[in-house]
């Protein structure tokens, strides 16, 4: 999908990769941009860009936003949480799987009469680690892979009614998340760009940064992706058939 002329829902704007989603939508020719953020508003001088209160975790400020947005499509799913731990902390497990699984899902599935009226896209961005663990943020590991599920079952359920559902699988991106780790990082103007590109092609899994890129051929040829397709076949017709 392209999304010129489109209406745009991002989360977690005020920083990081949602900062530089928010500019490379607005260059490529948003009509609306519905800017989430669970603080201070962003604070951008185009009229294009609507700021919302919008902590995914929040159920009433999800519903605010969607009698707010009315029409919507494309759904970017970007807000998310990491910190070091090492398993031993349930309370930590569980808030980053309320950020980043059940915000996902929650946002998501309040937006979907929205997104199904405009035949619309859902864009998740997920991880590596989605793929493999990172033993040293291993509750983020968990989460992101329980996301990348979540997406892949999401799509096939969306499929028969027009919905494309996108898994973003970023490497290692220059943002406040990974400060202090010391490896090679993608800008995230780059990442932006690469996850509208991705989105533009029409791929189920976006690769957008040097890192992922490197994996992205083994993905698509690979057994877990051959298994997606075997299993999305037992949707059953009336759901596959919806649209
Ligand atoms: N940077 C990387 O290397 C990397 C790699 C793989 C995947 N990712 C994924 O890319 C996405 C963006 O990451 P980033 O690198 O831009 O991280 P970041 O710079 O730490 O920014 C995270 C954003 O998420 C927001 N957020 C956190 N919890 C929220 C909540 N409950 N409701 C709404 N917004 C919330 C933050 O808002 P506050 O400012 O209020 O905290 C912030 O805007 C995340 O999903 C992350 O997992 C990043």
């Amino acid at each position: 999908m392209n999304v010129t002329n489109k209406t745009i829902l991002i989360t977690g704007t005020n920083r990081g990769i949602g900062r530089a989603l928010v500019d490379e939508a607005l260059k490529r020719g948003a009509k609306r941009l519905y800017a989430g953020t669970r603080g201070a508003a962003l604070q951008i001088a185009d009229e294009r860009v609507t700021p919302l209160t919008l902590d995914v975790t929040n159920v009433a400020q999800i519903e605010r936003a969607v009698e707010e947005i009315g029409t919507l499509d494309v759904l970017i799913n970007n807000a998310g949480v990491a910190i070091y731990d090492d398993l031993s902390n349930f309370d930590a497990i569980e808030q980053r799987l309320a950020v980043n699984l059940f915000g996902i899902l929650k946002v998501t599935r309040a937006f979907l009469p929205l997104l199904k009226r405009s035949k619309g896209a859902i864009v998740n961005n997920l991880s590596l680690a989605a793929l493999a663990p990172l033993p040293i943020i291993p509750g983020y590991s968990i989460s992101k892979a329980a996301a990348l599920n979540m997406t892949q079952s999401l799509r096939a359920l969306l499929a028969g009614q027009g919905v494309s559902v996108h898994a973003v699988i970023l490497g290692p991106i220059d943002t406040d998340m990974n400060r202090g780790f010391d490896i090679p990082k993608a800008p995230p103007e780059s990442a932006a760009r690469g996850i509208f590109d991705g989105l533009e092609q029409g791929e189920e899994e976006i690769f957008p940064d040097p890192a992922s890129q490197s994996v992205a051929e083994g993905w698509r040829a690979g057994i877990p992706k051959a298994l997606e397709r075997q299993f999305a076949a037992f949707v059953p017709p009336s759901v596959a058939n919806a649209a």
